[in-house]
């Protein structure tokens, strides 16, 4: 065969539509199956696979070559298209009604045995799979995630424009902001001891631009975040990112559902309905036990905190007592399905959210049964915990009884564990839900102090902000800040910014900032806001998390090319690696060991 012929189609796009004509495709060897005079052949790229057809009928030397390979090596071929034989006939594949009968091969590279087969739900650990991530990303699963992403991307792109947004970028080299997440930090060779470092999105920039008259700025913006690291979670990852002048929350919030809905109908074909729910973070709070709700089933948090008072199970009126909560999840059929091993195994788990036990008990046609069955036995306990929780005979009653924050934790984690375990989720569904009315503040357990609730530019409710000034209690204020939830997952989040200089001195001092450091950290923004600056606001949604949402992956490590593994290293490359001691110098940097810090305190 000629080289370097033109490439006529796709292996993977070879149908019906191509029946008696001759093509040239190009691609690896999937599979090799020899029949000795007749050998077929799978071709893949990045669209499919094909049946290749080698006989001696249609051409003896490329029948040589088809003897000679082997899986992964690289072919051009030239063939006619013929119809299968009926029995021969595989409806699942988009070329299933074809084969290529093939009249001409150059062998183009060879390829050494595979770490791992090249094919969907492959075996092999994720740092294998990471190591080789050029060969994973053969597999036709990870061909067909990245695709989709692009397909979002250019979504995107063409919503925006069509909105008049405009794409401007913003720097990776930057000031560290040491509020939120860690920083990557990058040394400067120029200014020796000194560090920019990598935004973790471009909030005070987006912010800069509406200051600069832009009005409806956007990006699909790279982020890091030095971070512990989870499922959802990448040190690198990319959002889609925008801020607008003059707007309302929900005039931002309905921009936003546009788009999501433009990227479910250019991807999927799927047909979203809007407007989506708003639903307050109180209420989702209290119905689900967190601000990222899982609407596709029900399984709501119920409050028996009122009559739990009088019960003497002093487990329950204790807590309520103490200024805590009883609350209660009724698990449809789980009297049957659930052991007393299975409910101590969650009692277990709960603990690391500070839950002190797992009461529980099951209704049947004789009232409750289980170990603290008994204190509810009397009088109209019965009717009443069954009218405030709707559990029926057969359900399972699992209580936690506790502080606010403990109960919500608690039930909140265990009302999505069992849905998962019992499948009582609609896989189908596209839960799409807007949480608004936040609290401007949240207490850090770890840290032990208020941070931000979303970031420190984020606008108090209307009619909060005096809530910031001095002698009042800061962490009464609400937010004017939103994010969107998709199948109970935070897909994005946003708020409408502070855009006045006293009330981001205020917001600061809230923090605990004294002026000096707010000057220090983030004068550039105060000076700013001093020069009629708009009223202003936006929001960032995770591509990553988006594209694993829409791809159905488990991970957003599936959604992204190359991404660090859960100890945010690189198998492939091996980044982060040590630097030679030149470059060190030239960064007048002395890496100083830890360990010979702690020796030196012994
Ligand atoms: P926020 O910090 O909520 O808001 O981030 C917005 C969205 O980005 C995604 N995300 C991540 N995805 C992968 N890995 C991570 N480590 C990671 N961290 C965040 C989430 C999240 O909802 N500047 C504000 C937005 C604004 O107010 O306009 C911001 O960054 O999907
Ligand atoms: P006890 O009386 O401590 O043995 O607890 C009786 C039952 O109540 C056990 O099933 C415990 O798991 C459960 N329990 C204990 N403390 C709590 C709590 N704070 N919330 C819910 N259940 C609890």
């Amino acid at each position: 065969m000629e080289k370097n012929l033109k490439r006529t189609t796709y292996a993977g796009l070879v149908n019906e539509d191509y029946l008696d004509q001759t093509v040239v495709l190009k691609g690896w060897v999937q599979k090799r199956r020899d029949l000795g005079s007749l050998i077929f052949v799978d071709l893949r790229d990045r669209e499919g696979i094909v049946q290749l057809v080698f006989s001696e009928e249609f051409d003896k030397d490329a029948l040589a070559v088809a003897d000679q390979l082997r899986s992964e090596y690289v072919i051009e071929i030239q063939g006619k298209v013929v119809a299968r034989a009926p029995k021969e006939i595989n409806p699942d594949m988009h070329t299933g009604k074809v084969e290529v009968r093939v009249t001409g091969i150059n062998l183009l590279n060879k390829s050494k045995e595979l770490p791992f087969e090249i094919k969907d739900g492959v075996n092999a650990s994720d740092d294998l799979r990471l190591k080789y991530r050029y060969l994973d990303l053969r597999r036709p699963e990870m061909q067909k995630s990245l695709l989709l992403r692009n397909r979002i991307v250019q979504s995107v792109h063409s919503y925006f424009d069509k909105n008049g947004f405009i794409d401007i970028e913003t720097p990776d080299l930057t000031k560290s902001t040491p509020e939120g997440a860690r920083d990557y930090l990058v040394p400067s060779r120029i200014y020796p001891g000194h560090f920019y470092a990598l935004p973790q999105s471009p909030q005070l920039f987006k912010q800069l631009l509406m200051g600069s008259g832009f009005d409806r700025y956007y990006q699909i913006a790279r982020c890091f975040r030095d971070e512990d690291l989870r499922g959802d979670r990448q040190p690198e990852f990319t959002q889609i990112d925008l801020e607008t002048s003059f707007l309302t929350a929900e005039e931002i919030q309905d921009l936003t559902e546009g788009l999501i809905a433009k990227v479910m109908k250019d991807t999927l074909n799927v047909d979203v309905k809007l407007p989506f729910e708003r639903m307050d973070w109180d209420d989702s709070m209290a119905r689900f036990g967190t601000d990222q709700p899982d609407v596709r089933f029900g399984m709501e948090l119920k409050d028996l905190s009122d009559i739990m008072a009088n019960t003497d199970f002093k487990v329950f009126s204790g807590a309520v007592a103490n200024g805590g909560q009883v609350k209660a999840i009724a698990v449809p059929g789980g009297a049957d399905k659930y052991s007393r091993k299975d409910i101590d195994k969650y009692g277990q788990y709960v603990e690391r959210f500070g839950a002190k036990g797992l009461a529980w008990m099951k209704v049947t046609d004789d009232g409750f049964s289980g170990p603290v069955a008994k204190f509810f036995k009397e009088g109209d306990w019965f009717a009443q915990i069954t009218e405030k929780t709707g559990a029926k005979s057969g359900d399972l009653l699992l209580f936690a009884a506790d502080s606010k924050r403990v109960v919500a934790q608690t039930l909140g984690y265990l009302r999505v564990a069992i849905a998962k375990e019992q499948d009582m989720i609609d896989q189908n569904k596209w839960a799409f839900l807007w949480i608004v009315n936040w609290p401007l503040f949240d207490y850090d357990v770890d840290l032990e102090r208020w941070v931000p609730a979303h970031h420190p530019f984020t606008m108090p409710a209307e009619g909060d902000a005096h809530y910031l000034n001095d002698g009042e209690d800061p962490h009464k204020a609400y937010a004017q800040s939103y994010d969107i939830i998709l199948n109970g997952l935070e897909l994005g989040g946003g708020s409408i910014r502070i855009h006045t200089r006293e009330l981001q001195m205020k917001m600061l001092k809230a923090l605990g900032f004294t002026p000096e450091r707010a000057e220090k950290q983030f004068g550039f923004l105060l000076k700013a806001l001093d020069y009629g600056f708009p009223p202003h606001g936006g929001l960032a949604i995770g591509l990553d998390r988006f594209a694993r949402l829409l791809a159905k992956r488990d991970n957003i490590r599936d959604v992204i090319a190359f991404p660090k593994n859960s100890k945010a290293t690189e198998p492939m490359t091996e980044a982060p690696s040590t630097v030679a001691d030149k470059q060190l110098l030239d960064l007048d940097l002395l890496i100083a060991k830890k360990e010979d810090s702690d020796a030196d305190e012994d």
